[in-house]
């Protein structure tokens, strides 16, 4: 559509360029912001276009053949927005105008992102970098973006979070990276993220109050990661549950293998981890009614249990069971240690 405008514009241009009081177009693009909006896309380019009016303010050169554009940019003191993606970019470009602010560079080649590049683009509020080949983010990189909302780095080659990301960031996809562990102080730093989109990694859990220190936080998405569905998912596990927020609860094991292919939040907290039935190390085995009866540990335990057990469907039982509830409970006491003396040998020495 803007096209066709801009050939009916480039079509005006055919008349005496004397009679318009506009900015010449350059050859082959559309300017249907004539001086303000100049579209150069898919010419197969391999340098920038020569006559683009210096006043431009917002210039796409997105699905040519760039290679390098460095230091070429600069004197385009008004330009806001830049789409340079779909080309055969190596590196972050060099010299960009700090009026910079929307920069799209997805669909390069970039591999690295280092701090000189980004230094002097103080008003960039979007910055996109989606399948790129972006194995790591020099750290602080991009802390200088004070007002940095949007960043987009999916379909790239992380294997950590970048750190020290600006605090300003509201929106980070961060999806199909393999990024394999959050470290909590680059999260809690992020102070307005309001989208998290970290699916599609090989993270196996998140740490403790991992989502905690983020008050704004209203849609996560962590589905096809690497879930190791054991005792250190059960935060992710209680925090999934808590509910509140637009989260996919999807979330499918990995691993172990016995879990493999289950939903975490179909697993109750005793099968993911059967140490939580333990009071402590104790290798003299006693009776489970003992336990129930003898170890004070199993009173908060029971009631989480029931919480998190009845997830799956326990409430219809309850009701069925209510006068029976307290042979229910013994029961299922009993049940839940035998099955934790049978999982135990799985644990093998991971206990701590
Ligand atoms: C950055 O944005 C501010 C506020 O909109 C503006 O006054 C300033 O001129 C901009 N800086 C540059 C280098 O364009």
């Amino acid at each position: 559509m803007l096209c066709y405008r801009g050939d009916v514009l480039l079509a005006l241009f055919v008349c005496p360029l004397a009679c318009l009081p506009v900015s010449p177009c350059p050859p082959g693009c559309c300017c249907p912001g004539p001086g303000f909006l100049v579209l150069c896309e898919s010419l197969g380019l391999r340098s920038l276009p020569r006559s683009v009016p210096l006043g431009t303010s917002a210039l796409s050169v997105a699905r040519n053949r760039l290679c390098n554009v460095d230091h070429l940019l600069r004197a385009f003191s008004g330009l806001q927005e830049l789409s340079l993606s779909h080309n055969l970019l190596a590196r972050f470009p060099r010299g960009l105008p700090p009026s910079l602010e929307s920069l799209l560079l997805q669909e390069n080649r970039i591999t690295y992102i280092t701090s000189g590049a980004l230094r002097q683009l103080r008003n960039l509020t979007r910055l996109h970098l989606e399948d790129n080949r972006i194995r790591a983010i020099q750290p602080g990189a991009l802390l200088g973006l004070q007002q940095l909302r949007v960043l987009t780095l999916k379909g790239n080659q992380l294997t950590r979070l970048p750190a020290n990301l600006p605090p300003s960031l509201t929106r980070l996809d961060l999806s199909e990276n393999c990024i394999s562990s959050l470290e909590l102080p680059s999260l809690a730093a992020l102070v307005n993220l309001q989208v998290l989109q970290i699916n599609s990694n090989c993270l196996r859990t998140v740490p403790e109050s991992t989502f905690d220190s983020l008050p704004r936080l209203r849609s996560v998405d962590l589905t096809d990661n690497l879930w190791a569905c054991e005792c250190d998912i059960l935060y992710l596990y209680r925090w999934l549950l808590s509910g509140g927020l637009d989260v996919a609860t999807d979330l499918v094991c990995k691993e172990p293998v016995h879990l493999a292919h289950r939903l975490l939040l179909d697993l109750s907290v005793v099968s993911i981890c059967p140490r939580v039935l333990r009071p402590n190390d104790e290798a003299s085995p006693r009776s489970s009614e003992d336990h129930i009866k003898q170890s004070p540990k199993y009173t908060p335990l029971l009631l989480f249990s029931f919480e998190t057990v009845s997830f799956s469907g326990l409430s219809a039982i309850f009701k069925q069971l209510k006068p029976k509830l307290i042979g229910y409970i013994s029961t299922l006491m009993s049940q839940l240690t035998e099955r934790q003396s049978r999982c135990t040998y799985y644990e093998g020495g991971k206990n701590d």
